[in-house]
């Protein structure tokens, strides 16, 4: 593939390779000397348009790895304040020979529509509601260590699926590896299409949870709705908040996943994220190999 715009251009071959290769860079970030020379020659540019901790920084990691150059853009900061637009942005920006663009962005298909308009690599680093492709790579190369394979685990993502490009991005990735995916939240906050997908749903916790080897858990996106939306967060906590009492009253160890950033209290307790069910640090750890990994895949393709 040309770009990462989403899970959904990829074949299961694709996810191998970047798996193979993020193996390998693992490997290098765990050496006394973390980095390798192999993009001494390649520029990228982070356009963050939307606020970000996790994939901004694991990105400008992983770039920095990899010994390319890298400059960082915070649309907060920038012209786009002015009224500069998308195009005239990344135009600017490549015109100071910028290979590889990552962006972030709160439209659905922003990385499409760059994709088509400019010359450059893109990778999607989350549009609005749609996909964010390297988070979903991540969760599945986290399971696949933890639990040894995707294939065939039981995978449930729980919460505010209808505002979540992890949601759907996780969904395309794990069916593509024959996992079987449920999703478990308040009707309100699934979309009507879900099913469509080949994902079941289920709106009682504890039945979710006693199905899965494995819960991937949201956050409510509070920021994508409505003040007044139903759940409120009480009840929203109430009914789909995993804490300690829910996972020791079932009869096996399940594998608790957060994409971050976590609202402790409320989708899930302090004792649950912290404990060692859960790999949440190390989704985010695995963050910077697997993006070395797509940002290397990439570069490869480019003419030097
Ligand atoms: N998981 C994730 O995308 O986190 P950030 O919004 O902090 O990048």
């Amino acid at each position: 593939v040309a770009h990462l715009l989403g899970i959904k251009y990829l074949k299961p071959s694709d996810i191998e390779l970047i798996f193979k290769t993020a193996d390998h860079f693992k490997e290098v970030i765990n050496r006394p000397i973390k980095k390798v020379p192999s993009l001494r020659d390649i520029t990228i540019a982070n356009l963050f348009f939307e606020n970000s901790t996790r994939t901004k920084l694991s990105f400008e990691l992983a770039e920095k790895r990899l010994s390319a150059d890298v400059i960082n853009f915070s649309a907060s900061q920038s012209s786009v304040k002015k009224g500069e637009t998308l195009i005239d942005t990344v135009n600017n920006i490549l015109s100071m020979k910028v290979d590889i663009v990552v962006m972030r962005h709160a439209n659905v298909g922003a990385g499409v529509f760059l994709a088509k308009h400019v010359n450059a690599k893109i990778i999607n680093a989350g549009d609005g509601t749609h996909e964010h492709p390297t988070q979903a790579l991540l969760d599945s190369y986290s399971i696949r260590e933890k639990l040894g394979t995707v294939k065939g685990k039981k995978i449930v993502i729980i919460g505010d699926i209808l505002h979540s490009r992890v949601a759907l991005s996780n969904i395309f990735a794990l069916q593509m590896q024959g996992a079987e995916v449920k999703v478990c939240g308040p009707t309100t906050l699934i979309p009507k299409y879900i099913t469509s997908l080949g994902v079941t749903v289920e709106t009682n916790l504890k039945k979710a949870l006693e199905w899965c080897d494995v819960a991937n858990v949201l956050r409510v996106q509070n920021e994508r709705m409505d003040i007044n939306y139903f759940p409120s967060t009480r009840e929203y906590t109430q009914l789909f908040g995993i804490n300690k009492e829910i996972l020791d009253n079932l009869d096996k160890k399940i594998v608790i996943m957060h994409p971050g950033p976590i609202n402790r209290g409320v989708e899930i307790t302090s004792d649950v994220a912290d404990s060692e069910q859960s790999i949440i640090l190390h989704q985010v750890e695995n963050g910077v190999a697997i993006r070395m990994a797509v940002i290397y895949l990439l570069a490869e393709q480019i003419k030097r």
